[in-house]
């Protein structure tokens, strides 16, 4: 009777922590609310850069058109910090990018963040076949021109990504990632821009996506 009643309250214990303890998404929230707050230093964060993310997704921040690793040039400060925050806490998963952007200091996310919105966003990045693109204007239109904007520049107020310059492979992972589910930290409301998207679809709408050019580059990065 004792041992049954033992076993019960440790039930309840247990139960009780896991309600109460944090998950990723509010572990992410949290770091992000701290992260945006700090000022990023650029000179720190080239260097940071170059140490911890070069390595995959290029000196120039411009990625691989084969959609592997994205393009990061003149991202928004806040998107690049979300997915961070994300990442570290689990709340997107990347198996790649866990270990070495969990061995960083709040600091050097805000300093690489800063430095990415330097770098000029590349203009020769991977397009789709080009094939269906009369489709995919009338879809971004429809559908995601009120979010990503008229030239992909995103919106930095609502974390909303640049998506000018970005490989189109990359852009029908990550919308088909997102559509069905796989990819859980996206905006609810762009989840129910892309959840009746067939996969031509996803791959209309992308193409000319990964077309789109922002008027104004950014001013390059100073050397040093
Ligand atoms: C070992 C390779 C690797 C390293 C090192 C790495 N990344 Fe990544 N990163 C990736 C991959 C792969 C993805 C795409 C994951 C996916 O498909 O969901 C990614 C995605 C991202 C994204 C999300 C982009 C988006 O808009 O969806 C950001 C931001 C990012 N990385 C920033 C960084 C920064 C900053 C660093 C250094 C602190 C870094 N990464 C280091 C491999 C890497
Ligand atoms: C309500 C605003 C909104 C609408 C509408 C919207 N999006 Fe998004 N989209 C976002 C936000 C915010 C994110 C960043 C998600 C996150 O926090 O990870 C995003 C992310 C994305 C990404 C991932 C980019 C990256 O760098 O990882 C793709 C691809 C994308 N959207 C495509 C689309 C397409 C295609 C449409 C139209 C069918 C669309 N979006 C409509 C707000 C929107």
């Amino acid at each position: 009777m004792e041992s049954v009643s033992k076993k019960l309250s440790l039930v309840v214990l247990v139960s009780c922590v896991a309600v109460a303890a944090p998950g990723p998404e509010a572990a992410a929230k949290a770091e992000l609310k701290r992260v945006t707050a700090r000022k990023g230093d650029v000179v720190r964060g080239k260097e940071t850069y170059q140490a911890a993310c070069a390595s995959c997704h290029l000196d120039n921040g411009a990625g691989q058109p084969d959609g592997t690793y994205p393009q990061l040039a003149g991202q928004h400060p806040v998107v690049v910090l979300k997915q961070l925050a994300d990442i570290r806490a689990g709340a997107r998963e990347n198996a790649q990018m866990l270990a070495p952007t969990q061995a960083l200091g709040e600091q050097e996310l805000a300093d690489v963040a800063a430095y990415l919105k330097l770098l000029p966003i590349p203009r020769d990045n991977g397009r789709g076949e080009g094939e269906l693109l009369d489709d995919g204007l009338a879809l971004y239109k429809r559908d995601c021109l009120s979010c990503h904007g008229r030239s992909g520049e995103g919106n930095a107020k609502s974390a909303t990504p640049v998506l000018a310059g970005q490989h189109f492979k990359y852009l029908v992972r990550q919308a088909t990632e997102i559509r069905d589910g796989t990819r859980k930290n996206a905006n609810p409301k762009m989840m129910d821009a892309i959840k009746g998207y067939t996969d031509t679809q996803i791959v209309a709408v992308a193409d000319f996506m990964s077309r789109l050019v922002m008027p104004e580059l950014p001013k390059p990065a100073k050397q040093k």
